[in-house]
């Protein structure tokens, strides 16, 4: 019925309002002032009385929202409601922590969860419409974008865009609680050369199909609303003019029947790029390649209709466009009621609630990766200890909510300060020892600015001399990772590592807490200090995720999304990398082999890796293959530790011998087990065509007969092994 009431509104458009539904604005108007009158904000109003806007985005809060719709549900000739869209990327006001620290839970349930608390706030602030999940896989530290994803594996990827999915759109999109999710950015902007964003993009099909690919098909089966194509080129073609990525995989052989929205002026970038002359030739390309939605290049509202009026573009790829949004409208319940996200007292009642604290705080402890606990040192005791606590991102309140975090408040996160001063029996002495960057604030500059103050030095030195424990919080400012920061170094930023060996020339026993959007190069911490806790940037509750780790309340269960490199040189770095002719020769030649002759091949930590406060031991793997399609496998798990514990249990094969090679390890199967100490269970897996099978170099899905490896364990550098034959 929606696509016969869909039929029916389309069947009295005029071209323009049916290019007007592709036409995306950015917020322009402050409602609590005066109507725009002249400038760029009077014609983004004229156009909105017009009917010549079927979106906006940055447009929030109920009071916002209900003013624009009003403008289009009552002033326009049709009176079609306004898709309202923002970038509820972790959480809205409540924030989750980054997506990057939310796939080292590898908790898909609290995964799922946490978009389900970020829809239903932002539903209630107005919005229907949230460009999330990006799942755009990375293997490049440098890329700032990499907090925003998933990490680097496609399998993990695929079953995270799936969870977030659900997460934003649930059950029932209609419902007032649910939003339009987003699959963005299609296709390769995590592939970025040298990790600098918006850099061109050059991919051959097999890594596109196998790895880039994945996670955007799941999140179409999974049924996202939209996608977000991408800034940057794909092998020569910009994505947003990419017909073969848009019309020929997206919509022909994935048969998706949402809608794409550009990126942000993406449109237009196709000039820059030297892919269309000027925005008539944009709009024109852009609109064969199947992009339906412009955000904010103003080139389908102003070429659009001659366009299709001069013969050039086909009325029937508008058609096609415009039906695709109305579809999402009808099914949001915006054509039935286009004020059921304007209510203030829901408003009210769901920004900030203690449920949704409860949710993000418990999403933000799974976070949170043990990369080394030599020697116990954590958990913390809970009685009578000195805890010198050094850092300036320890007494932070704004850095933990991270990148893309646009309607949360500067200074609204609980900081490790915070936290652990709940904590009441043990002394804790805070000294700063040195800030991170000069700068403060999302777009500022001095932000990539390290500072080189280290006047509190010595303070922070006096205060770790008599400390039973030294807590150092150390790593990026929320705003040094995310769109547009990308890094050429990846240690900690500033004074930070100085600070860190001052420090510990007085005092050893220290605990590194690191805050951070990326993977960074860490080898002199993970050679001295005894503890290392990955605590990412966490969102709202971060402090007390942390200090509920630090103090065993929460046992860390986390594992890492993303392979830490030793050293830049080495990025990009990939546990899922191809063997190479040149893996390793035998001695005396130690040579001519694929290496590094100043670093090891090896990470600093792998991806899948993480420690917890008790020790789990694998046995027993088994392999039996039924058909090829059911090929089960089985270990048994044991907790050796004195307590309870949560362990990942990954599977990974290895196809030995493929038309197209195939990476030494691919992650093909997970389990979060929960054991108390002393207890065992038997695991089951069973790996299925799916699993199995790749795709070839024509982008064929295809399964070939041969030798495989299977290797089970709480990390990728698991060399718990099993073979099996395929016929
Ligand atoms: O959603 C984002 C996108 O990821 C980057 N450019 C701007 C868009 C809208 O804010």
């Amino acid at each position: 019925t929606i696509n016969k009431k869909v039929d029916s509104l389309l069947a009295i458009m005029t071209i323009e309002e049916k290019v007007g539904q592709m036409n995306q604005y950015n917020g322009f108007w402050n409602v609590t002032g005066p109507t725009p009158s002249e400038g760029g904000a009077a014609k983004k109003y004229e156009h909105l009385k017009k009917g010549y806007v079927g979106s906006m985005l940055n447009v929030r809060g109920v009071e916002e929202v209900r003013a624009v719709q009003k403008i289009a549900v009552e002033e326009t000739r049709l009176g079609i409601p306004l898709i309202i869209g923002f970038d509820v990327i972790h959480g809205y006001e409540t924030l989750s922590p980054i997506p990057l620290a939310e796939a080292a839970s590898w908790d898909l349930d609290a995964i799922k969860k946490s978009a389900a608390i970020a829809a239903k706030e932002s539903a209630a602030a107005g919005i229907n419409w949230t460009f999330a999940p990006m799942v755009d896989i990375s293997r490049d530290a440098r890329w700032g974008r990499v907090m925003e994803g998933a990490g680097e594996d496609p399998y993990l990827g695929s079953k995270i865009a799936v969870a977030r999915v659900q997460g934003f759109q649930g059950d029932d999109l209609a419902s007032p609680n649910t939003i339009a999710a987003c699959a963005k950015h299609f296709a390769g902007y995590g592939f970025a050369e040298s990790g600098r964003d918006y850099n061109t993009v050059d991919v051959g099909t097999s890594t596109l199909n196998n790895i880039i690919f994945p996670p955007f098909k799941a999140a179409a089966e999974a049924g996202v609303k939209t996608f977000m194509n991408a800034f940057n080129e794909l092998n020569g073609v910009p994505a947003t003019g990419n017909a073969y990525l848009q019309r020929d995989i997206l919509k022909s052989k994935w048969n998706y029947d949402g809608f794409v929205v550009s990126d942000w002026g993406s449109l237009n970038e196709m000039i820059a790029h030297g892919f269309a002359a000027n925005k008539k030739e944009v709009a024109e390309l852009a609109v064969k390649a199947g992009s339906d939605m412009d955000m904010e290049s103003y080139a389908y509202v102003e070429e659009l209709a001659n366009l299709v009026k001069e013969g050039k573009v086909d009325e029937a790829l508008i058609n096609d466009a415009v039906k695709r949004i109305l579809r999402v409208k009808y099914e949001l319940g915006l054509f039935d009621d286009p004020y059921k996200y304007c209510d203030e007292s829901r408003e009210k009642a769901v920004i900030g609630s203690k449920e949704n604290n409860d949710a993000v705080l418990d999403v933000a402890k799974k976070s949170i990766v043990l990369l080394k606990n030599e020697g116990n040192v954590l958990p913390l005791k809970k009685e009578g200890q000195n805890i010198a606590l050094i850092g300036a991102l320890a007494n932070d309140k704004t850095s933990p909510l991270g990148s893309w975090r646009i309607a949360a408040k500067d200074s609204t996160a609980v900081s490790v300060l915070e936290g652990i001063q709940n904590y009441k029996g043990n002394t804790i002495s805070y000294a700063k020892g040195a800030d991170v960057t000069i700068g403060k604030g999302e777009f500022a500059i001095e932000l990539n600015i390290n500072t080189t103050d280290k006047s509190g030095f010595s303070k922070a030195i006096a205060t770790a001399k008599n400390a039973d424990v030294v807590v150092m919080v150390l790593g990026e400012h929320g705003f040094q990772s995310g769109e547009g920061r990308s890094r050429s170094e990846l240690g900690l930023p500033g004074v930070q590592q100085e600070l860190l060996e001052a420090v510990y020339k007085v005092n050893k026993n220290i605990v590194l807490v690191l805050n951070n959007g990326r993977p960074l190069t860490i080898n002199w911490a993970d050679a001295h200090v005894p503890a290392i806790l990955e605590a990412w940037q966490l969102g709202t509750q971060s402090g007390h995720a942390i200090a509920q780790v630090l103090y065993g309340d929460y046992n860390p269960s986390g594992k890492l999304p993303m392979t830490f490199p030793k050293s830049v040189g080495q990025v990009p770095i990939y546990y899922n990398y191809k063997n190479t002719g040149r893996p390793k020769l035998p001695a005396p030649d130690e040579v001519f082999w694929s290496h590094y002759t100043d670093q090891s091949n090896a990470p600093l930590y792998p991806f899948g890796y993480g420690l917890s406060y008790t020790s789990f031991a694998y046995s027993n793997l088994n392999v039996q293959v039924v058909s090829k399609n059911e090929v089960q496998v089985s270990v048994d798990l044991k907790n050796t530790g004195k307590v309870t514990g949560k362990e990942v249990v990954q599977l990974y094969i290895r196809d030995l011998f493929a038309s197209v090679t195939r990476p030494v390890k691919e992650l093909k199967g997970f389990e979060m087990v929960e054991l108390d100490a002393g207890a065992s269970k038997t695991i089951h897996f069973v790996l299925t065509e799916k699993e199995l099978g790749f795709y070839d170099n024509e982008g064929h899905f295809i399964i070939e007969p041969g030798k495989f490896n299977v290797f089970v364990g709480g990390s990728s550098n698991t060399n718990l092994e099993a073979n099996f034959d395929l016929e």
